[in-house]
């Protein structure tokens, strides 16, 4: 498990973009028809669609209503720091180290893991900081860390409370008006997928934090599930059942 902690000053920042953008629409004429290949595309195109939706209602000032920017606008780099962990003789120790790049939360090799967990105050941008990962995906940015992802899965982990399937969750919440692609599709397609990444936005306004209902969610954070993803969990304060592993301040 590898520690992220987001800290209040920012930093500018200026990104070289690609010139990738969001692929098309497949649309098949027929449900018999369709592949798994092609519900694939479809999925994508939707879970694009939605991050859309999301990263472009940015609300920088929060009594300001009408006023809604893309988040690559709006963003700019806070101060991250990563526990660096060195191995020594029957333990581990480590420090707290700044990142020059939110990218490096995910390509630092000092924390290579397949599940990280962003920890910040109120307000501190982890969210933000989710939505500007999505941007930086559905738009081909170069220097994403996720830009080889073949799929990105971002959910707010407060509208899953009582949905046991992480499954029946993206169809939910990623994939709502999209028939042609069902829960058990969507199984598959990550079950055949290699490269996938998940961030869970806000494990502190999960409905079903710090208990264990043996959840697809509550497995994931255990390393039960999705064992292979790379996994990214935002948060105010750290999960309980991981606090033993707390690393010191
Ligand atoms: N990196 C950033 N660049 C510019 N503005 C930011 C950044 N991060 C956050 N903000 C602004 O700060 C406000 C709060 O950010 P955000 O909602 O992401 O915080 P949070 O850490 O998710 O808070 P909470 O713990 O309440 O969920 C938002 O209005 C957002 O526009
Ligand atoms: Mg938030």
């Amino acid at each position: 498990m590898d520690w992220i902690r987001q800290q209040a000053g920012n930093t500018s920042r200026q990104p070289t973009r690609s010139n990738q953008s969001t692929p098309v629409r497949a649309e098949p004429s027929t449900q018999q028809a369709l592949t798994l290949e092609e519900k694939k595309a479809i999925l994508l195109t939707e879970l694009k669609s939605t991050y859309k939706e999301r990263y472009n209602v940015v609300q920088p000032i929060p009594y300001i209503k009408d006023k809604l920017y893309c988040v690559d606008k709006v963003f700019v780099e806070g101060s991250i720091e990563g526990f660096i962990e060195r191995r020594i003789p029957f333990s581990t120790e480590g420090s707290w180290k700044r990142l020059t790049s939110y990218n490096h939360i995910f390509t630092d090799p000092r924390i290579e893991s397949v599940r990280r967990i962003i920890v910040g105050e109120p307000g501190y941008g982890k969210t933000t900081l989710t939505l500007q990962l999505a941007y930086d995906w559905c738009n081909g940015v170069k220097e994403s860390p996720f830009l080889d992802a073949d799929v990105l899965i971002l959910l707010r982990l407060r509208q899953l409370g009582n949905v046991q399937s992480i499954y029946r969750a993206i169809k939910m919440f990623l994939l709502p008006n999209e028939p042609r692609v069902k829960q058990s599709d969507i199984r598959a397609i990550l079950e055949g997928c290699h490269r996938v990444k998940v961030l869970l936005d806000g494990y502190d306004e999960y409905p079903e934090r710090d208990k264990t209902t043996g959840s697809d969610v509550d497995q994931i954070v255990r390393l039960e599930k999705f064992r292979k993803f790379e996994v990214t969990l935002t948060t105010r304060y750290l999960p309980k059942d991981l606090t033993s592993r707390k690393p010191n301040e």
